[in-house]
C-alpha cells in the first residue's frame, strides 16, 4: 500500500479511498451504494440535495492496476433511475458497459446492477460519473486512478505523494429543477460556483507538503461548463499525463482544464515553506471568484513569503491556443498503445473519410435544442446497442447525421453514424460560437492534430499545419471560440459508442450521436457478448438473449 502513505493528506482532504492491493488477483470488487444526502456547500446556503455513494460526496476513489476487472455492484437507492459511465475509460470490446442510456438499461429504483469489465492497457487518470439526465449536477462522480503493473516504467520517479483533486463549476438548483426548466423549453442559469473535492469556497481545506519533495496532482474538471485554470501559487507545473497519456514535459506556471478533462502535473516544493495558495479558476469569464485552497509547508521557523499570481498576457485565449498546441505525446514512454506494437504510426494512415462538425443550436418545437450539423439528438424508447443486439427495428435510424454542416435548420433525430470497424477517420470540429466547446468519444482516444487560430475557420490548407508526429492522444478536446479542432481516430473498438459535448446543457438538449463501430465478423475477438446479467428495458424487456458461442 506503499503508492498512498500520506493518509493525513487525504483526511484533511475528506476524500476516500477504497483499494486493496493483491499480489496475484485482479478482480477488484467494489459495492457502490447510491443515495440522497443533504450537505452544506456554502457557509449561507440552506444544505443541498446531492447524490452520494458510499455516504461520500464526490463518490469514492478507485485505485486499479493495468489490465483489472473490475467488478462494480451499484445499488440504486434514489426515486429515479440511475447509471454510471467512465470518462475516458475504454471498454474494449464491452460497449454494453458503458454505462450510457444508448448502450445500457438504467438501473431502476432499489434495484442494483453489476458492472464487470477489464480495463484494458490502460494507465491514468479518469473519472465516473451518472450519465442520466442531469444527476451529474447532484454529484456522485468520482475519480478513477489506474496505476501501472510492478516492473512497467514511468517516465519520471515515485512522487512523494499523489492528489486528486476533482474540480468543477456546480449549480445551486439540484438536478431535477435543472431538468424541469430544460425539459420545458427554457434555459438555466450558468453554474455558479466551483467546488474542489466537494468543498465550496467556505470551507478551509489544505494539503500538507514537505519542502524540497515532489507531489503529484491528479487534476480532473468534472463540471458543467466553465473551462478551469489551476495554479499553485509560486510553483511551476510539470506537465505528465492527459487522460492516459504520458506527455513530453514541457514547464507552465498554470494549466487549463476544460469541461470533461484530466491531467497530471509534478510539483516540487521548492519554494521558501510557507502556506501558498492553490488557485482554481475560471477562464474566459469574468467576474468568477476563484477557489481557493492552501499548500502547507512543514516548516514552522519560516518567513512569510508574499507570492502574487503570475501575470498573463493580456490575451487569454491566444495563451490557452498555445499552451494546448504545446501538449504532446512522449514517444518513448510506456502507457496506453493505441496501435498493436507499433504497426502504424497515426500520421502515416490514409484517412477513410472526414467528418466536419458543426455545433448548432436552434429552437424546434418552441424548445430551444443544441445539435451537430443540424441534428438534435433525441433519446430512443429502448438502449440503442440492445436494439442491435435483438435486432429491433426502427429504434434508430442510421445515416441521419450528415458527414458535414448543410441546410440550415434542425432535425430531431436518434442520431447513428456508422462506421467499419478499424476505418480511419478526421474529424474536424468547427466552433462557431463564443464559448469553448469540449467534445467527448467514448470508447476511445483520438490524436489532437490541429487547432485553429482564434477566428479561424478550417479548410483544406489547414492540414498542412497538423502535428503528424506527436499529438497528443486523449478521449476529450476543447474547441477554442470561433476556431476548429482536428483530430484523427482509429475506430479500432466494436460497439455503439457516445460522441458528445461535455457542456452538460448542451448535451443534454442534443448535442451528441453515437457512433456505431460495426464488424460483419460476429466474433468475441471483436465484441464481447451481451452480458449475463444484463438489464433489459423498453422494447427489448421480453426478449430472450441469445448467447454467442465463443
Ligand atoms: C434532506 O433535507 C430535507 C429537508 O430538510 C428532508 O426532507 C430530507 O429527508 C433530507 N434528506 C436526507 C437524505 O437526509
Ligand atoms: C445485485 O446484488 C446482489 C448482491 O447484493 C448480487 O447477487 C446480484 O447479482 C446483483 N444483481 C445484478 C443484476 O447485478
Ligand atoms: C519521455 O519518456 C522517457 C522514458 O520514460 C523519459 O526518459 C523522458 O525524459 C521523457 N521525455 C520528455 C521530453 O518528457
Ligand atoms: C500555515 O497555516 C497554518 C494554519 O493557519 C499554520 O498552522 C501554519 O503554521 C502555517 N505554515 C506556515 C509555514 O506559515
Ligand atoms: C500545516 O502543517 C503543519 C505541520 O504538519 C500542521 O501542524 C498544520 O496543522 C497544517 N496546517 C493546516 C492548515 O492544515
Ligand atoms: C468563417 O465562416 C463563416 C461562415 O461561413 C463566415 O461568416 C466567417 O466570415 C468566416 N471567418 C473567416 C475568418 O473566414
Ligand atoms: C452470430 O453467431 C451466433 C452463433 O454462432 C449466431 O447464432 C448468430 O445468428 C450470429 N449473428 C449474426 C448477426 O450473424
Amino acid at each position: 500500500m506503499a503508492w498512498w502513505s500520506d493518509v493525513g493528506v487525504w483526511i484533511m482532504m475528506t476524500m476516500t479511498i477504497i483499494s486493496f492491493v493483491q499480489a496475484e488477483d485482479s478482480n477488484r470488487f467494489f459495492d457502490f451504494r447510491v443515495t440522497y444526502g443533504n450537505i452544506t456547500l456554502f457557509k449561507t446556503d440552506p444544505p443541498r440535495r446531492v447524490i452520494l455513494i458510499n455516504e461520500k460526496f464526490p463518490g469514492p476513489e478507485l485505485h486499479l492496476v493495468t489490465n483489472d476487472n473490475l467488478i462494480i455492484n451499484v445499488h440504486n437507492d434514489l426515486d429515479e433511475p440511475f447509471l454510471l459511465s467512465w470518462n475516458g475509460l475504454h471498454l474494449k470490446r464491452n460497449s454494453y458497459q458503458d454505462g450510457v442510456y444508448g448502450t445500457t438499461c438504467p438501473i431502476p429504483p432499489r434495484k442494483n446492477y453489476t458492472y464487470a469489465f477489464n480495463v484494458g492497457d490502460q494507465v491514468g487518470t479518469y473519472f465516473y460519473f451518472p450519465s442520466l439526465g442531469f444527476q451529474k449536477a447532484d454529484g456522485g462522480f468520482g475519480a478513477i486512478r489506474i496505476l501501472s503493473r510492478p516492473g512497467i516504467p514511468v517516465p519520471f520517479p515515485q512522487p512523494a505523494g499523489d492528489f486528486t483533486l476533482l474540480i468543477g463549476d456546480w449549480y445551486f438548483w439540484d438536478e431535477k429543477k435543472l431538468k424541469a426548466r430544460l425539459d420545458g423549453g427554457r434555459m438555466i442559469p450558468r453554474p455558479y460556483d466551483v467546488l474542489v473535492n466537494g468543498n465550496g469556497k467556505s470551507a478551509s481545506t489544505s494539503l500538507t507538503v514537505e519542502k524540497g519533495k515532489t507531489y503529484r496532482f491528479r487534476i480532473l474538471n468534472v463540471g458543467f461548463h466553465r473551462s478551469l485554470n489551476f495554479e499553485i501559487l509560486g510553483h511551476m507545473l510539470k506537465l505528465v499525463e492527459v487522460e492516459g497519456t504520458y506527455t513530453v514535459q514541457s514547464m507552465y506556471p498554470s494549466v487549463d482544464i476544460h469541461v470533461g478533462q484530466s491531467l497530471s502535473v509534478l510539483v516540487t516544493m521548492d519554494q521558501p515553506p510557507d502556506n501558498y495558495s492553490i488557485m482554481v479558476g475560471s477562464r474566459f469569464l469574468d467576474g468568477q471568484s476563484n477557489y481557493k485552497l492552501f499548500l502547507n509547508y512543514t516548516n514552522p521557523n519560516s518567513k512569510r513569503s508574499k507570492v502574487v499570481p503570475h501575470k498573463e498576457p493580456d490575451n487569454e485565449i491566444d495563451y490557452s491556443i498555445e499552451q494546448a498546441r504545446s501538449i504532446k505525446t512522449n514517444l518513448t514512454a510506456s502507457g496506453q498503445r493505441h496501435n498493436a506494437q507499433g504497426s502504424y504510426h497515426y500520421g502515416r494512415v490514409k484517412i477513410s473519410r472526414t467528418l466536419i462538425l458543426e455545433s448548432s443550436a436552434g429552437v424546434v418545437n418552441r424548445k430551444q435544442r443544441y445539435g451537430l450539423n443540424g441534428v438534435s439528438f433525441v433519446p430512443a424508447d429502448t438502449p440503442l446497442k440492445l436494439a442491435d443486439y435483438f435486432k429491433i427495428k426502427g429504434v434508430y435510424k442510421v445515416g441521419s447525421i450528415p458527414d458535414k454542416p448543410g441546410k440550415k435548420g434542425m432535425r430531431l433525430e436518434t442520431a447513428v453514424m456508422e462506421v467499419h470497424h478499424k476505418d480511419f477517420l478526421e474529424i474536424v470540429l468547427q466552433n462557431r460560437e463564443k464559448m469553448v466547446q469540449t467534445y467527448h468519444l467514448d470508447g476511445h482516444n483520438f490524436w489532437v492534430v490541429g487547432i485553429g487560430n482564434r477566428w479561424s475557420n478550417w479548410s483544406h490548407a489547414s492540414r498542412r499545419e497538423y502535428n503528424l508526429k506527436d499529438a497528443i492522444s486523449r478521449s476529450t478536446t476543447q474547441v477554442f471560440p470561433k476556431s476548429w479542432t482536428a483530430v484523427y481516430v482509429a475506430l479500432d473498438n466494436v460497439g455503439m459508442w457516445n460522441f458528445r459535448t461535455e457542456i452538460w446543457a448542451n448535451q443534454y438538449l442534443g448535442q451528441q450521436f453515437y457512433v456505431r463501430v460495426y464488424s460483419p465478423a460476429n466474433s468475441t475477438r471483436d465484441e464481447y457478448p451481451l452480458p449475463k446479467n444484463a438489464l433489459l428495458c423498453g422494447r427489448a424487456s421480453n426478449r430472450h438473449r441469445r448467447d454467442f458461442v465463443p
